[in-house]
């Protein structure tokens, strides 16, 4: 997409990189994240209007550290290092580091000792709380810069070039814990680089609008449509921007909750004028996975299935060349960051491998957003808040919540408690509050006791969690009135179920789903 202004984030390695490039969105200025393996000529035509070093957690001294081309520095160009960023900057322009006596981890007192556009609204504040995590410290700044602010472990905890517009912070802006971060991080966009806040989400789907027809011409796109947020607002947004040559597939494997996809294809059906293609193929996944309870196990036979039926009503359409994902940017940044891709821990990809299989190319029109941008396109495009603000539902579905052996009736079972989860967490308003509410149902029975009579039935367990992006998670303190609504009316309206318990595991080192 052409930007106008675009900032650029060059990652060496920090955990908070993500957070740089959301708060300069926030402020309403596009960022970009690339690692900072990038050469010097790739990085040039990016054509950046500022640049932000990053942190990271290597140590300047050392040899095998990430280093920056000097020429850099001389384009003109605004940028702020930040932790690991400063550093380099020192390091490369001529200054001295010297690793601190102790590693400074979390809150410090900044005092601010020199004015500059940096600490507009700031100062007056004479001394700030900031975040600190690092083992190094500028010593000497570089020829040519001025000390900003200091701690009382370290002289240089903030520097600058203000003719050059180089500007160096020890300390993190980008996190919730410095006093006026974003205040220092909007001064570095707006009066240091002087960028305007043009970054909207109505700008967004206005440039997809021209930028979508142009990718695609005249050709078919196929959309496998979930009934969650990504793919509702891709199949809109492509329906916005070529019409009937877009078919949505939706196909129902049978591990959908009650309602689950049918309430958005719905609507969508109704309000849009989408070609949709419903599947039924609830026989195929079923028959698949009966007897099978590995968690990885499941996982594989629904992705395979899934590609296989999605695969068999996308040939039928003629002419199709383009696949539609709903790809995110921090799946993105996951793919290209400094420090490779993490661990897998559980298979996420739905449709891994279907477009080289299907030797399709791909349209990703939200491969630059974060959720919560997606979320602002979806109100953008007038999407109801039923849709809006969905709770993430997982590719395998109910297979993932129905531990152990997945049957007809154990799926039965789960969708009667689980819609009772959503109705009351909708009726009293926490279903807005919360990132994710479900119910689980157990491989075990337990004993009971229903009027005069023993009863041996299942247990379900109930997970809601709060959460930002799903990376960590901590269980949602859910008023106990609601709790033992929940759980009575459970007990009292799905039979076969005679317990119920609440998961209060945190992520990590628990995950959000049971499989
Ligand atoms: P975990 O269980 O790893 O889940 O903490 C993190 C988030 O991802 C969702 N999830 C999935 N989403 N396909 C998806 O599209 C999957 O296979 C899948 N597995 C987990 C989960 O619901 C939570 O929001």
């Amino acid at each position: 997409m052409n930007m106008q202004e675009k900032v650029i984030i060059l990652d060496f390695g920090s955990q908070y990189t993500q957070l740089i490039a959301r708060r300069t969105r926030e402020s309403g200025v596009y960022s970009e994240i690339h690692p900072c393996t990038i050469t010097t000529e790739e990085l040039r035509a990016l054509q950046p209007s500022a640049l932000i070093l990053s942190g990271g957690p290597a140590s300047v001294s050392s040899p095998d550290s990430p280093g920056i081309d000097a020429q850099i520095f001389n384009w003109g160009l605004p940028i702020l290092g930040i932790c690991y960023g400063m550093q380099l900057m020192a390091h490369v322009l001529g200054g001295k580091i010297t690793p601190s006596l102790d590693r400074e981890y979390g809150r410090s007192e900044l005092t601010v000792q020199h004015e500059c556009p940096l600490w507009e609204r700031v100062s007056g504040a004479e001394k700030i709380t900031v975040w600190m995590s690092h083992g190094d410290h500028v010593l000497t700044p570089p020829p040519g810069f001025t000390v900003l602010a200091k701690t009382a472990s370290i002289d240089v905890a903030a520097m600058a070039d203000v003719s050059r517009k180089l500007y160096a912070l020890q300390f993190h802006p980008e996190v919730a814990h410095t006093e006026y971060g974003d205040e220092i991080l909007r001064n570095f966009l707006f009066h240091v680089a002087g960028l305007k806040s043009a970054w909207t989400m109505s700008s967004f789907v206005d440039s997809m609008l021209h930028a979508l027809p142009a990718q695609i011409g005249d050709q078919s796109v196929v959309c496998g449509l979930s009934g969650g947020i990504d793919s509702t607002v891709v199949a809109v947004l492509l329906n916005k921007a070529i019409g009937k040559n877009l078919h949505c597939i939706f196909v129902d494997n049978g591990l959908l909750r009650a309602g689950e996809g049918e309430e958005v294809v719905g609507y969508l059906r109704e309000h849009f004028d989408l070609n949709l293609h419903h599947i039924n193929a609830q026989n195929k996944f079923l028959s698949r996975l009966a007897g099978v309870t590995d968690p990885e196990q499941k996982r594989k036979i629904i992705g395979h299935t899934f590609i296989e039926v999605f695969e068999e009503e996308a040939k039928k359409i003629p002419g199709v060349t383009y696949l539609a994902q709903g790809t995110l940017y921090p799946d993105v940044i996951e793919s290209i960051s400094f420090k490779g891709p993490s661990a897998v821990i559980k298979s996420h990809h739905n449709v891994g491998g279907l477009p080289e299989k299907m030797n399709l190319a791909l349209v990703e029109p939200l491969r630059e957003l974060f959720k919560d941008e997606v979320r602002k396109v979806a109100q953008e495009l007038g999407l109801p808040d039923f849709i809006v603000w969905r709770h993430p539902f997982p590719g395998p579905g109910l297979a993932i919540r129905v531990v152990g052996e997945i049957t007809e009736a154990r799926l039965e079972i789960l969708r009667q408690a689980d819609k009772i989860v959503q109705h009351e967490l909708m009726a009293t308003n926490w279903y807005y509050k919360v990132w994710q509410g479900f119910a689980v149902l157990l491989p075990l029975k337990t004993v009971g006791v229903m009027g005069d009579e023993r009863t041996y039935e299942h247990v379900i367990a109930l997970r809601i969690v709060d959460s930002i992006d799903a990376m960590t998670a901590d269980w949602s303190r859910l008023p106990a009135e609601i709790l033992a609504r929940i759980s009575n009316r459970i007990i009292n309206e799905v039979k076969g179920v005679n317990r119920v318990v609440y998961d209060i595991s945190s992520k990590p080192p628990s995950t959000i789903e049971w499989e």
